[in-house]
């Protein structure tokens, strides 16, 4: 996946902007970054491996001269990060400039054509090719737009493109299963992956679809639709949509990180979410009561949400679902399996690959598709029957945090509105179960506030420990998967997350004397059983870190560290507080090693590659 942008002023050098705007989409991929703008008639493009700043730093983007520009920040697919394979790419004669997010899978047959044809090619990408079809469109079309609408229907695969050309007036954007969106400013016209890339010069945005070209000068964006023949026809002019997140919302807001930001902000985006109307969950519960099989798709921790979810739905409503690992979606459901399946799509991007693959099968199939996300306008709410958001904002740090929290309120609320359809749940309980989740934004701010700086202090002392195991039985082993994946992923702490109760077959042999253990202790129905398994462990030297109730002293005084919660207005959410010291233990590891927790090494925020 990689970050986007064009941009073209009436006057003044746009490149100082396109940077930071490439610094707003950065959590989109940071292996390499380019700017590419005309001025008097020739293009000027500065490019390099590595982060925007650095690169900046040696090369000085902001001297890059004109009005007009596009940027790119990238996460390699084709050919390693380098300056050759870095956006945007050219055709042979230097007169076309093109960044791209998504992947050409029909490139290599492309390129082998044009090089036959005589294009020479410098780099490894599969974008390449694009800029040197447009150079052989422009032989026999008019227009900049008709060269990238002849282009485009050649290309199989996933793109969001902006097209520069020499002529310094004029952009060209089209996209197709790759994010891409309008900006319409005063002083003049963006497009880009996301809208943080531009929120700084306006709010008015248009999300385009699939299929749609756009013609961007200073003052317009005149909008096409292209069909399978590269023919365009015009589209009316669809009215911009104001969005509400501000500036500050898309940045630090004081913070270090963006990940410690957005731990932070998980009360307000749970009572954002909670907010959800009712109608809303009532008919999107419906749907799920109407069919017989209810399958989740979803993708690492919006997974780990549905796995939690499982538990949710089984003790809330009395329905038993499927959770199915979106990249194996479409391996997993049998093609007989489609009719009379609702399939409920977590993602908190809407863009993950693996999840829109496995959903599109399963439409195909005859499926009903619903989705949960963050992100309004992503690919996923056009391939949905229905859609429910999350109101965590934008996320950038690319460990997700307070959209789980978001994902697990919005499962948690809608197994309460099932439960009462299927009748589980009287009126009266369904009340006093959505009363007690109406109480987690107060009691997981109270989590953040009374506990991050002890979890820093946990985290300091097992600063040394390369292994970790993280335990907890039923809904537990959800958040506990959740733990392991976060300290993995941004500590680059080797850790597993497992059923308590499963790892005396086989995972208990890596435990010696200091394997440092972290168990997920709510007070519930597992409560018991789980101290065999603290037991189990302790009697091989393991350390024992228990997260659990500050009424637990039985198990606070087992353990060589408790981190004490307070208790759980319902057993059934305990993931929704439980995880918040996972996340700060996890953000605190990965300071204390001196690893960047917004953008790990080899990750991105959202994976669009199968
Ligand atoms: O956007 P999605 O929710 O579909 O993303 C799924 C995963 O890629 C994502 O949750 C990933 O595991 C995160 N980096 C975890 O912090």
């Amino acid at each position: 996946m990689c970050g986007i942008i064009g941009a073209v002023h009436m006057k003044g050098n746009i490149a100082s902007i396109l940077r930071q705007s490439l610094k707003r989409l950065e959590y989109r991929g940071y292996d390499s970054s380019g700017i590419a703008t005309v001025s008097e008639g020739t293009l000027f493009i500065k490019k390099d491996k590595g982060k925007i700043d650095d690169i900046h730093h040696r090369l000085n983007f902001d001297t890059l001269p004109g009005s007009i520009g596009i940027g790119h920040t990238r996460w390699a697919t084709h050919g390693p990060p380098s300056k050759v394979n870095a956006h945007p790419h050219t055709d042979c004669q230097k007169r076309i400039a093109v960044v791209h997010n998504g992947i050409i899978e029909n490139y290599q047959e492309l390129r082998e054509q044009l090089q036959a044809n005589g294009h020479r090619f410098e780099s490894q990408t599969d974008t390449e090719v694009i800029p040197h079809m447009i150079e052989e469109a422009l032989s026999h079309t008019p227009t900049l737009k008709e060269a990238v609408a002849e282009t485009i229907t050649q290309l199989e695969g996933s793109y969001a493109i902006v097209v520069l050309g020499t002529n310094g007036k004029e952009l060209v954007c089209a996209r197709k299963e790759s994010p891409l969106v309008i900006g319409l400013g005063t002083q003049g016209v963006y497009c880009a992956s996301d809208v943080p890339a531009f929120l700084p010069m306006t709010r008015k945005t248009i999300v385009l679809e699939d299929h749609e070209v756009v013609h961007l000068t200073s003052n317009s964006a005149l909008m096409s639709r292209i069909d399978d023949t590269g023919s365009l026809a015009p589209l009316p002019i669809r009215e911009p949509t104001v969005v509400k997140w501000t500036i500050d919302m898309a940045q630090k807001g004081g913070y270090p990180h963006f990940m410690l930001k957005e731990i932070h902000e998980q009360p307000r985006a749970l009572s954002d979410t909670l907010r959800i109307r009712k109608n809303d969950l009532e008919a999107f519960a419906e749907v799920l009561h109407n069919h017989k099989n209810i399958l989740t798709i979803a993708a690492g921790t919006s997974f780990h949400a549905t796995m939690a979810a499982k538990y949710m739905f089984s003790h809330i409503a009395d329905r038993l679902i499927h959770g199915v690992i979106a990249s194996e979606g479409s391996d997993t459901v049998a093609e007989s399996l489609g009719k009379d399946t609702a399939v409920l799509a977590v993602t908190q991007s809407g863009e993950t690959i693996d999840t829109l693959h496995a959903v599109k099968h399963l439409k195909n199939q005859g499926a009903t598709i619903l989705t949960i996300t963050n992100t309004v306008g992503s690919s996923i709410t056009r391939m949905a029957d229905s859609v429910l958001y999350t109101q965590a904002g934008p996320e950038i740090g690319v460990a997700a945090t307070k959209t789980y929290a978001t994902q697990l309120a919005t499962l948690a609320s809608l197994s309460i509105s099932l439960g009462t359809m299927t009748g589980a749940q009287t009126d009266k309980e369904s009340q006093e179960l959505f009363m007690a989740l109406n109480q987690f934004p107060n009691l997981i701010q109270a989590v953040i506030r009374n506990q991050e700086s002890q979890i820093k202090e946990t985290a300091q002392q097992y600063i040394t420990k390369s292994n970790f195991f993280f335990l907890g039985r039923g809904i537990s082993t959800s958040t506990a998967m959740e733990g392991a994946l976060k300290i993995k992923e941004i500590a680059y702490v080797h850790a597993e997350g497992y059923p308590a109760g499963e790892s005396k077959h086989g995972p208990i042999a890596l435990v010696e004397p200091g394997f440092p253990i972290i168990f997920v202790a709510p007070n519930d129905n597992t409560r018991r059983h789980l101290e065999s398994n603290v037991m189990e462990m302790k009697a091989r030297g393991a350390q024992i870190i228990s997260i659990c109730s500050a009424t637990d002293q039985r198990l606070i005084d087992l353990s060589h560290h408790a981190i004490p919660l307070p208790e759980l207005p319902s057993k059934f959410f305990s993931p929704i507080s439980y995880v918040i010291p996972l996340q700060l233990l996890a953000y605190y590891a990965a300071i204390l090693r001196g690893h960047d927790p917004d953008q790990p090494r080899n990750l991105a925020k959202s994976v669009t590659v199968l």
